[in-house]
């Protein structure tokens, strides 16, 4: 979700792209070139090899399914077909980041709007803002899990129905799910590919597009794993310049779907009240947390919650 235009954005509208009201445009397949398709290509390999076992089977499956293993950037209209064949939804291809309230619009009408620009070959570890494959590769393949995508789909239309000061709020609730969420693993126990992963697997799409953040989230000692709880992670601050202090873990996308539709819809009925209270900072442990690791802290940067 997002934010104002940015430099990328004001580019774009200055190479002549038509933008519609709703921030969409048409996929302008004739604009990718050579280095586009093999960045892709690379991205795609990468990371597919990465998720094997550390991300959930529902995203590699679905990965799969809306036939993004292509050698070149995919059309998002044979995406779409095949999405909407899964679950009814579609993607719709937009500059960059749109405003809050149009992100919202989209999913409230299951359409995910996807960047159509890659990053370059330069910036494959690292991007500030999201780009084709964050949006397509990290966002689009659960979306044709059904469960999933009824999730994201209560959320748009949870979020458009509360008021401008719980933005920041909805912003939390994403970031820690959407972006960065974690699942716990039920499917090997005690076996030695569960005990390397920590018992959980990987969901969210901040993560599932990073091929330093798949293996630290997973992996890594340094971070919090904690069971999801919806009011813990609306007050809840985050980090956007590292890797996560704090990870939230839910058990099934069922949860997710409580918690991104009628909980948050509950929850910030009334926003003021969770306005009003401080907000825990990224790397806290609470009495109340059900700790799943505790984290060692280790490379942790100080301040810069946002
Ligand atoms: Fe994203």
């Amino acid at each position: 979700m997002a934010i104002a235009a940015t430099a990328k954005l004001q580019e774009q509208f200055d190479a002549g792209l038509e933008t519609r009201p709703d921030f969409t445009i048409d996929q302008p397949l004739e604009r990718y070139g050579a280095v586009d398709h093999a960045v892709w290509d690379q991205l795609y390999r990468r990371q597919m090899a990465l998720l094997e076992g550390r991300a959930c089977e529902a995203f590699i499956e679905g990965a799969q399914r809306i036939g993004l293993n292509v050698a070149h950037v995919p059309d998002f209209e044979a995406v779409s077909e095949r999405l909407m064949a899964a679950t009814g939804w579609r993607i719709v291809a937009v500059p960059g980041l749109v405003p809050d309230r149009i992100f919202f619009e989209h999913l409230a009408h299951r359409r995910f709007p996807v960047t159509w620009w890659m990053r370059r070959p330069d910036q494959l570890d690292y991007l500030q803002e999201p780009d084709c494959f964050h949006d397509l590769f990290g966002h689009v393949p659960l979306l044709t899990d059904p469960v999933f995508a009824d999730a994201i789909h209560a959320y748009g239309r949870a979020a458009l129905a509360v008021d401008e000061r719980a933005l920041p709020l909805l912003a939390r609730l994403y970031w820690y799910t959407v972006e960065f969420g974690l699942m716990r693993d039920t499917s090997g126990d005690a076996s030695g590919e569960t005990r390397a992963t920590h018992g959980v697997k990987i969901y969210g799409a901040g993560i599932v597009s990073s091929k330093g953040e798949s293996l630290y989230s997973v992996e890594s000692d340094s971070p919090n794993r904690l069971a999801f709880d919806l009011e813990r992670v609306l007050r809840t601050r985050y980090r956007i310049d590292t890797f996560q202090k704090t990870y939230f873990v839910i058990d099934s996308f069922a949860q997710l779907f409580d918690a991104l539709g009628a909980g948050m819809a509950a929850h910030l009925a009334d926003p003021a009240p969770l306005i009003a209270v401080e907000p825990y900072t990224a790397g806290d442990v609470l009495h109340g947390d059900t700790v799943y690791t505790r984290g060692t802290g280790e490379g942790w940067l100080e301040g810069g919650d946002v």
